[in-house]
Formats: C-alpha cells, sequence, structure tokens
C-alpha cells in the first residue's frame, strides 16, 4: 500500500502528515518554534528550527505509523509564503529568515516600485510589491546590512530551504514564487525586469517547477537524519494557500474556500490569471499547473479572536480551564447571547495592520459604536462579525472581477464553530460547508506528491478521490438583511479612519522616540 507525505512548514509550528492514497489520515505530528520580534512590527525565524521540527516529526510519523520508509511513494512541501532564507557560498544560513508578517519594509516597497516603475511590477508579478513579500526584505538587506549582503549566494522561501536540506536541490515551484515580487506570474518564470530593479541575479533564485512536479529525490545524508529512503521523490508542493487549496478541493472554478488562521484568507480558482483593477487582492499561479488563483488576505482574523481571549477573556479562560474545554468554545458560545449586528457595534480586525484589500501597516483594530447596552457578548460577537465583514472585502472585489463562488468552504479555526460558520455564511450571504478534512496545506501537498508519483492522473481527480462535503450552513435570509445594513458602514470606516491610523501610529512613535 503506497502512502504520501505532507510537510507544512508553518509560523507557528511544522506539521508532518502521512495518509494512504484514499486520503485517510495515518499519522500525523505538529513540532513547534519561537516567532522573534527584535523590533516591534518584525517578525524573524531561525530556519535551523525548521528544519529541527521536520527531523522529529518525520521520525516521529514514521515511528507512530509503523510502515516501511519505502512505502512512502512521494514527498509534498508547503510553508509560509514570503519568507526569505539567505545562504552564502557554503549554503549557511546567513542571518534569520525575514517573515511574511514582518511589516519593517514599507520603504523599500516604494524604492522597489518607483525603480521598476509600477506599470512593470503590474504587469510582470500581476500585483503591488506588499511588506510581507519577498523582494523587499531582499531590498532592506541590501540597505541596511550589506555586510551580510556581500556574502548572500542563494535566496530561498522556507519551504525551499527545507527542500534544499532533505534533497541538496535549489528549488521552488509557482505558486510560492509568486508571492515574492519576482516572478512573472502570467508567463510563471522568473521576471528579468524584477530581478534587476532588485539587484538580484538569475544564479540566486531557485529553478521554478510546477506544484506537482518532482523536484529532487531525499538524499543519503537527509534520509539517515529522517529515517526517510533515500531517493523518495520530493514534488515541488505549493505556498501554504495554495496548497491548502488544493486541500480543501479548490481545483476549480465556482467554489471558494475561507479559511480562518491567525491571517484569514478568502481564495478562489481561477483558469485565467485575472486582476483586479485596483490590485487589492493577490492573482498569484496555483498548485494546479497552468492555472491561476485569486486571494485575498486578512492579516488577524483567528489572530482578532485570540487577542480577544487574552486581552479580553480572562474569566472564559479560568471557567474553560476548569471545565476542560477549549476557551475558543465558550467564547463563540457567549456570542449567541448577542443579536446579529451587535446592535451597533462593529470591529475592525486591523490589529496588525492589514494587506487586503487595504494594504496598510498601519491601520488598527477599532470597536465603533459602543454604548452603554453592550457588554462581553456583544464585544466578542462583534470580533466575529467584524473579521467575517473583512473578509466579505475581499469576496465582493472577486465579484467585480467575475469571479462569483456559490460556495464557500470552510476551514480552520472559523469552521470549527457552528457560531461563527453561521455568521459567515450570514455575512458573505452564501452557503458555507465544510469538507471530511481538517489537515489544511500539509493534506494539499500530500496529494500534490501522489500526482508527482503517478497514483492520481491530476490535481482535480486526486481532490475528487479524497474529499467530499460533509456540513452545509445555509444563510439566514433576516441575518443576512441585517448585515446587508451594517456591512457598507464597515466598509466606509477604514476610509474614514485612514488618516487617524497613521497620525496615531507617528504619535505612538514620537512618543517612544
Ligand atoms: C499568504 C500569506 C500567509 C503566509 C503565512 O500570502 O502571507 O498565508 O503564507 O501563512
Amino acid at each position: 500500500m503506497p502512502y504520501l507525505l505532507g510537510i507544512d512548514i508553518g509560523t507557528s509550528g511544522t506539521k508532518t502528515l502521512l495518509v494512504d492514497v484514499e486520503g485517510r489520515k495515518i499519522a500525523s505530528a505538529t513540532v513547534e518554534y519561537p516567532l522573534h520580534t527584535p523590533h516591534p512590527m518584525w517578525a524573524e525565524q531561525d530556519p535551523g528550527d525548521w528544519w529541527q521540527a521536520v527531523v522529529m516529526g518525520v521520525r516521529h510519523v514514521l515511528a507512530e505509523a509503523k510502515i516501511d520508509a519505502g512505502q512512502i511513494a512521494g514527498i509534498g512541501l508547503s510553508g509560509q509564503m514570503h519568507g526569505s532564507v539567505f545562504l552564502d557560498a557554503e549554503n549557511q544560513v546567513i542571518r534569520p529568515a525575514i517573515l511574511w508578517c514582518d511589516q519593517r519594509t514599507a520603504e523599500q516597497c516604494e524604492w522597489i516600485t518607483r525603480r521598476a516603475t509600477e506599470k512593470v511590477v503590474h504587469e510582470e508579478t500581476l500585483n503591488p510589491v506588499l511588506t510581507g513579500f519577498t523582494a523587499p526584505k531582499i531590498v532592506w538587506l541590501q540597505q541596511k546590512e550589506p555586510a551580510a549582503w556581500a556574502k548572500v549566494k542563494k535566496i530561498l522561501l522556507p519551504k525551499d530551504y527545507i527542500r534544499f536540506m532533505l534533497t541538496g536541490e535549489f528549488a521552488t515551484e509557482v505558486s510560492d514564487a509568486s508571492g515574492t515580487s519576482l516572478l512573472n506570474v502570467r508567463k510563471r518564470q522568473w521576471s528579468e525586469p524584477m530581478m534587476q530593479a532588485c539587484s538580484v541575479t538569475a544564479d540566486m533564485l531557485p529553478k521554478v517547477y510546477e506544484s506537482p512536479e518532482i523536484s529532487g529525490k531525499i538524499s543519503t545524508g537527509a534520509a539517515s537524519l529522517t529515517g526517510l529512503k533515500e531517493g523518495t521523490p520530493v514534488v515541488g508542493g505549493g505556498g501554504d494557500q495554495a496548497a491548502g487549496a488544493v486541500g480543501n478541493g479548490i481545483v476549480e472554478e465556482g467554489i471558494a474556500s475561507c479559511s480562518v488562521g491567525t491571517s484569514g484568507v478568502l481564495f478562489a480558482h481561477m483558469k485565467k490569471p485575472n486582476t483586479d483593477t485596483l490590485l487589492r487582492t493577490h492573482t498569484f499561479c496555483a498548485a494546479v499547473p497552468g492555472e491561476w488563483h485569486v486571494m485575498g488576505v486578512q492579516l488577524s482574523s483567528g489572530g482578532s479572536l485570540r487577542w480577544y481571549r487574552d486581552a479580553i477573556g480572562d474569566t472564559e479562560k479560568a471557567v474553560a480551564k476548569q471545565m476542560h474545554v477549549d476557551p475558543y468554545q465558550l467564547l463563540t458560545h457567549e456570542a449567541t447571547a448577542a443579536p446579529a449586528g451587535c446592535e451597533g457595534l462593529i470591529f475592525l480586525p486591523y490589529l496588525t495592520g492589514e494587506r487586503c484589500p487595504h494594504p496598510d501597516p498601519y491601520a488598527r483594530g477599532v470597536f465603533f459604536g459602543l454604548t452603554l447596552r453592550h457588554d462581553k457578548a456583544h464585544l466578542v460577537r462583534a470580533v466575529l462579525e467584524g473579521v467575517a465583514y473583512g473578509l466579505r472585502d475581499s469576496l465582493e472585489i472577486f465579484s467585480e472581477m467575475g469571479v462569483t463562488p456559490t460556495q464557500i468552504r470552510l476551514s480552520g479555526g472559523g469552521a470549527r464553530s457552528s457560531v461563527w460558520r453561521q455568521i459567515q455564511a450570514d455575512i458573505f450571504n452564501r452557503e458555507c460547508v465544510t469538507i471530511n478534512i481538517d489537515e489544511g496545506p500539509a493534506f494539499g501537498v500530500a496529494l500534490l506528491a501522489g500526482v508527482g508519483a503517478g497514483l492520481y492522473p491530476s490535481v482535480p481527480a486526486a481532490c475528487a478521490q479524497t474529499i467530499q462535503v460533509v456540513d452545509r450552513t445555509a444563510p439566514d435570509a433576516a441575518h443576512a438583511a441585517v448585515y446587508a445594513r451594517y456591512y457598507p458602514i464597515f466598509r466606509k470606516l477604514y476610509d474614514d479612519l485612514k488618516d487617524d491610523f497613521k497620525a496615531v501610529a507617528k504619535a505612538y512613535e514620537a512618543t517612544m522616540a
């Protein structure tokens, strides 16, 4: 019986998942590591921590599954996108990787856009240069740490560093490369003008594959460290969003997904590389060869609820501990005591700035419309609703682009609570469903590995064989009507407050100087 292994290098930890060809989970392991913030708004990790987590996770999974490693037909890699791993001539990591959620590069984004011209940036990458993306991190290194830059020979994305450690190959694939600002996303190859604008040479960048293509094989050294069999094929894999989409079956037009982790993503598949005229959402290469996807990324989705739990939900946390239940279960239950629309209380979820549709590192969280009547039930419900309103912003842009999904597949934290599922269905005013599998990107890349190993004829066929809808939430017409009144106000609040967000950030900086 052949098995497939998916490894997802996440921000809080690495998940290793072993499945069979029917998609049944055989074993999994998650190994966590720290995120470092040496300055406010910076976010870094040690690639060595990722590698340790992979070695431990793979060993754990092999021991738990009690299978012969030779039965693994293929391995897929997924990971947090956009991060920068810089290697020297000896292939040693030069400095900690700068991550997707790092906000230090606002100046470098402008610098690159001026140098390349907005027209070229848009034509080549189909997106603006954003603080989260990879190219501005490279330029930041050139400008701020020139001694480190002088040593750089290779630049890799997080999962591609793990590929290098597993196979010795310098390779990436189109979906993750789309988030570097260095890829011609239409042609699915590195962009000459963008490389030039960022002073990056082609030999610094890895070879680009399609996601299900075999990119290398497990090396002797990696085999002895992990217990994997030497020569096992490793496919391109995908950035976590593209891989998660495969794991949710979002590989054809008409279905979208909404995954809520720390960040939240509204995601739809496209046969053609359509873009929003204002580039408020991202158009990237999909993990399905020759196709694309559009996505809107909200930076603090589950992150907003986690903030609420930690800053305001002390009592719920203590009670949950006594009851041996998850505090989120109590918090989302508490939200049912407030009516849809929270009697005029609106939450803006911009706790760590925002990306889509407002690429604004200065945006901040807001409770708007507080009155004496509002209690904790309203506050927590407003957080759940505010996250869903923010994700609806992306859905509205999709529809302006002619991308009109009739069904939304929910996953991550937002799918686990029936209350939050209903709020999403009502605010999106679409049927929201959940599927039989909630293993995220690791599952998606295990399927891609199966395609690369020839166990499935195509990515959609792999999804059709393994993924089924198991639960459906229809919108409640009365709630949807309430939200239809509040949503335009939510939308307008950002525009009204934009300048004040910046002013408050500058005032804070000045008081801290
Ligand atoms: C996608 C994005 C996040 C990160 C971390 O553009 O920034 O999904 O990949 O998960």
